[in-house]
């Protein structure tokens, strides 16, 4: 089963064939990070025009590196939450329209889910393994840009919010503290790079959260700990050199995958999940992995380096579970969902 991908949540223009939920017969993303960069961070219209220019263009490109023509698809995949409403809305469209014009049906997914589902993309024996209901239940942790959470999950489509991040989520405070430092946006692999070269108990920073009881997350105490830190220094040296940028760089990773490992390790143990599959853009950060194998009792899965920020592969894979249930939505009811009161629909059950 051929299914295509499209991705525009945030600011990544992403389409993709993946067949039979692990294949990756292409995946193209077209990433918008020259654009942003000057603003420090994402801004939503001009994502969303952005996306309209490329996602033809990259439709096109992930059909042709297939090998396939739109009428030899079978599943239509399209991220509908979470993300800025004006740039799901040129996916959704993409997917709407191409769903009532070659008849193809949908299946709408949130991408935390699909964000998980990226860790059995070209490795066949765990996709075997989740298929035959090994793994499960499973936790999922999803850190990224704009989120910061950890779900159970009984298996595809049955995942329950166990706590989220209360403020920032961890790769907003890694983009925040590099601008902080003047490094180029996105923090995270700046940041990560720059910690290679400094020590991590140079400075002492708080690891919010950790004594609290529960699955919930804090970066924003953090946060503003490394800015009274900089400013500090600031006044006392005038510019920080290479030496001390990379000791803040690798004191504030430290603190802020300290929490995330904490809270994830304890979250197996309460629930007893048989593994944990971590998604997301700072799923790509080393030490992140490194603690987290080094803490866990239960296997633990990570994405490829290249399916860990926002692509579309994860979402044509994870809609194979879908399709294969013939679970979809008919072209005229794909929406993105609607966030109240700063809460989202997060969970399908
Ligand atoms: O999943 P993603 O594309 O996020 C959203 O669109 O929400 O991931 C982007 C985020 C950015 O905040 C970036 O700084 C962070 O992931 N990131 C990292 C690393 N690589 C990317 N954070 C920490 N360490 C990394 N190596």
């Amino acid at each position: 089963m051929k299914i295509l991908g499209i991705e525009t949540a945030v600011d990544e223009t992403a389409a993709a064939v993946v067949e039979d939920g692990f294949k990756v017969c292409s995946s193209v993303v077209s990433s918008q990070t020259a654009i942003h960069q000057k603003f420090g961070g994402v801004v939503p219209e001009l994502a969303a025009r952005t996306h309209l220019a490329k996602i033809i263009p990259t439709l096109d490109q992930a059909l042709k590196r297939a090998g396939v023509s739109l009428e030899k698809i079978d599943v239509i995949a399209v991220s509908t939450t979470p993300g800025f409403l004006i740039s799901l809305l040129v996916g959704i469209e993409v997917a709407k329209t191409l769903g009532y014009v070659f008849q193809k049906p949908i299946v709408a997914l949130n991408d935390l889910e699909s964000h998980a589902f990226a860790n059995w993309l070209e490795s066949p024996g765990l996709f075997q393994k989740i298929q035959d209901y090994l793994a499960w239940p499973m936790l999922y942790l999803i850190v990224s840009g704009g989120t910061t959470a950890l779900f159970k999950a009984d298996y595809f489509g049955h995942f329950n919010l166990l706590g989220e991040t209360k403020d920032d989520a961890c790769g907003e405070a890694f983009d925040k503290v590099a601008k902080m430092l003047g490094l180029p946006y996105p923090g995270g692999p700046i940041i990560s790079k720059m910690a290679n070269y400094g020590r991590a108990d140079a400075f002492k920073f708080p690891r919010p959260l950790i004594r609290v009881k529960g699955c919930d997350f804090s970066f924003s105490g953090l946060k503003t700990a490394v800015f009274y830190e900089i400013q500090k220094l600031q006044r006392e040296k005038n510019n920080l050199d290479d030496q001390t940028i990379s000791d803040i760089s690798a004191s504030f990773q430290e603190a802020a995958i300290e929490s995330v490992v904490f809270k994830t390790v304890q979250a197996a143990k309460d629930y007893k999940v048989k593994s944990i599959a971590i998604g997301g853009g700072v799923a790509a950060n080393s030490r992140l992995r490194e603690l987290l194998l080094q803490q866990s009792l239960v296997p633990v899965f990570f994405p490829k380096f290249v399916y860990c920020t926002d692509n579309a592969a994860m979402l044509a894979g994870c809609a194979y579970y879908y399709a294969q249930r013939k679970i979809f939505t008919h072209w005229s009811k794909v929406e993105p969902f609607v966030y109240k009161n700063g809460k989202g629909r997060i969970c399908r059950l």
